[in-house]
């Protein structure tokens, strides 16, 4: 579950300063991101003292919804949303919301600033359109696949079956394909976002023979089944195109969205450490 919070204070944020607005949502406890209002109102035109931030953090818990399932229980969920909100009031007014975050994260942007083009919106786009794209370099007008995922579309539509479908909901990093120079899970892109976009697949890694991440997987051995291979590979090229002497701190920043149950991972730092080097 996650906690974001928003303050706006009256001054610099201290013991002293006063809430002029506060937005906080909690991710993963409903069906879908919810508001903590209560919270939010009460804590209008008050300081951060400790009994503030314990209170505010109680009247959020009452936002969640959580379920019970194998991850955990429903009480669970609720302290940990009480824990979390108490704990991020408590770092915006102390300044130290940012003390554990690494200072340059890796990003997997590449060279790119972050953002993607801007959309042209000029013209409507029906269902019925085809989709106008180019993979790895190549133009593409595919049709029928407007319902499908981005991932779905390079495989079923373009044959391009080495991007792998893993969980099929952004949590393992198999299905990693360049959108517009930035990193993405193809499975929570739907394909329709790849009209007039650049694709770029671990196809075109080795076009014109192995990239060097990709033999420094071979040589140091950081592949079992292969399954989370392309994604791997995919985090790792980026990463060396933003960061290209990375320290292990980033490598493993840059592979947190990418899962194998394979590995243990070590021979797949070591092969990117080598590919950079
Ligand atoms: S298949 Fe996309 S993140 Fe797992
Ligand atoms: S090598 Fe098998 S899942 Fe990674």
């Amino acid at each position: 579950m996650n906690v974001a919070a928003v303050l706006r204070f009256d001054s610099k944020p201290s013991r002293n300063s006063r809430i002029q607005t506060a937005c906080i949502t909690l991710g993963s406890v409903a069906p879908t991101i919810v508001a903590a209002v209560e919270a939010e109102e009460f804590l209008f035109g008050k300081g951060l003292d400790e009994s503030t931030c314990a209170e505010a953090a109680r009247l959020a818990v009452r936002a969640a919804q959580p379920i019970d399932d194998i991850r955990g229980t429903a009480a669970y969920r609720r302290e940990m949303v009480r824990v979390l909100v108490a704990r991020a009031l408590s770092q915006i007014r102390d300044g130290t919301e940012r003390t554990s975050l690494p200072e340059a994260p890796v990003m997997l942007w590449g060279q790119s600033n972050g953002r993607f083009p801007a959309l042209d919106t000029s013209a409507e786009f029906f269902d019925s359109d085809p989709i106008e794209t180019t993979v790895n370099g190549r133009s593409y007008q595919v049709r029928g696949a407007n319902d499908k995922s981005l991932l779905r579309l390079l495989r079923e539509d373009l044959a391009l079956i080495g991007t792998k479908e893993g969980c099929a909901e952004g949590e393992c990093g198999a299905c990693t394909v360049f959108l517009d120079g930035i990193a993405v899970m193809s499975c929570l892109v739907p394909a329709p976002r790849a009209h007039r976009a650049r694709i770029t697949t671990v196809e075109s890694l080795s076009e014109e023979g192995l990239n060097p991440v990709q033999k420094a997987f071979v040589q140091a051995g950081a592949v079992q089944c292969g399954y989370c291979t392309p994604g791997f590979v995919m985090s790792a090229a980026k990463l060396l195109e933003e960061v290209p002497h990375p320290s292990r701190g980033h490598i493993q920043q840059a592979l947190t969205g990418n899962l194998c149950r394979c590995t243990g991972y070590y021979k797949i730092v070591e092969a990117i450490e080598s590919a950079a080097r």
